[in-house]
């Protein structure tokens, strides 16, 4: 059937023709506030450069200069690009976690830990029309669904490993009071090699996450047709009369 038999596609599952007399009610719905995208964008440019920063100071380039390694400061930009970040990337995520507790609805706390039944019925029936494509999709939470936000939480729990491992390795060569209260992490870890050890390994965590997350953004984008991805952009969502929840 194409659009020109006057099909109208639904925002839920896939296009399920109806005929054109009874088109499907959407109404327009605020889920993302201003500072949960200010968030999002923010710590999506700080990781970006946090993790190509990041790789470049475990594996520098190895290239000839005509000029003494003390007359050239590369590397040293390099540097103070991933600790502007760090820094830029820590107090936005703290942002982030205050919002948690005074936002609306959909950027509680509450929407990234399934301890409703609901929420655990929907981690199962997500996996099963997402991942396994047994089950056609039900109704669709208007914010993250369960699965999703799940999975943010093991995100920024990561983001307080890599905030303390990396506070850790700053620590030795700074002054200041707040990588000073992260100098006992050393010793607990084995040592500085341990500390850059685990450092390193979770910057493959986060480039896994932002190419999956990526991909799933648009994917909900296009099987949902409701405007998942500008809704991270502008804030609105498209939602069908009876599938909030
Ligand atoms: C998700 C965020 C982050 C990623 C992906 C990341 C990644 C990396 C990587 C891959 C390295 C190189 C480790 C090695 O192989 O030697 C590194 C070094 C380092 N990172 Fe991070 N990092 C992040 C956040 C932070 C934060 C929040 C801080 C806090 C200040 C920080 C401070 C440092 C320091 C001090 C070094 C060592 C620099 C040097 O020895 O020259 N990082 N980071
Ligand atoms: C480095 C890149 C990125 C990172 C680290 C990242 C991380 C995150 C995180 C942590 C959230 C949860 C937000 C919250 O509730 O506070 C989120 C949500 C979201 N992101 Fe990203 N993001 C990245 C890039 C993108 C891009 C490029 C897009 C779109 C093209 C996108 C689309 C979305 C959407 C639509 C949501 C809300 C949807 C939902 O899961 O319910 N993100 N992202």
């Amino acid at each position: 059937m194409s659009a020109s038999d006057g099909a109208v596609t639904t925002g839920t599952g896939s296009a399920i023709p109806t005929a054109p007399e009874h088109p499907v009610e959407y109404r327009r719905v605020y889920v993302w506030e201003l500072p949960v995208r200010a968030y999002h964008w923010i710590n999506a440019i700080a990781l970006v450069l946090l993790c190509f920063t990041g790789y470049l100071i475990g594996a520098p380039i190895r290239a000839f200069y005509a000029s003494e390694a003390y007359q050239q400061y590369w590397f040293g930009w390099v540097r103070f690009i991933h600790f502007v970040a760090a820094f830029v990337y820590v107090f936005n995520f703290l942002g982030r976690l205050y919002w948690g507790f005074v936002g609306n609805k959909y950027a509680k706390w509450t929407a990234f830990f399934p301890l409703k039944r609901a929420q655990q019925q929907e981690i199962v029936d997500v996996i099963k029309a997402d991942v396994l494509e047994t089950k056609m999709h039900g109704p669709i939470s208007t914010g993250h669904n369960a699965l999703a936000g799940m999975i943010y939480f093991f995100t920024f729990l990561a983001f307080v490993f890599q905030t303390v491992t990396g506070f850790a390795l700053y620590s030795s060569m700074s002054n200041s009071w707040l990588p000073r209260m992260f100098v006992w992490i050393v010793p607990l870890m084995g040592g500085e090699f341990g500390v850059r050890f685990w450092h390193h390994l979770f910057l493959w965590f986060f480039v896994t996450f932002v190419i999956v997350h990526i991909y799933l953004a648009f994917y909900h984008d296009y099987i949902e047709g409701r405007g998942t991805v500008s809704s991270i952009i502008g804030g609105w969502k498209f939602d069908r009369e009876k599938s909030d929840k």
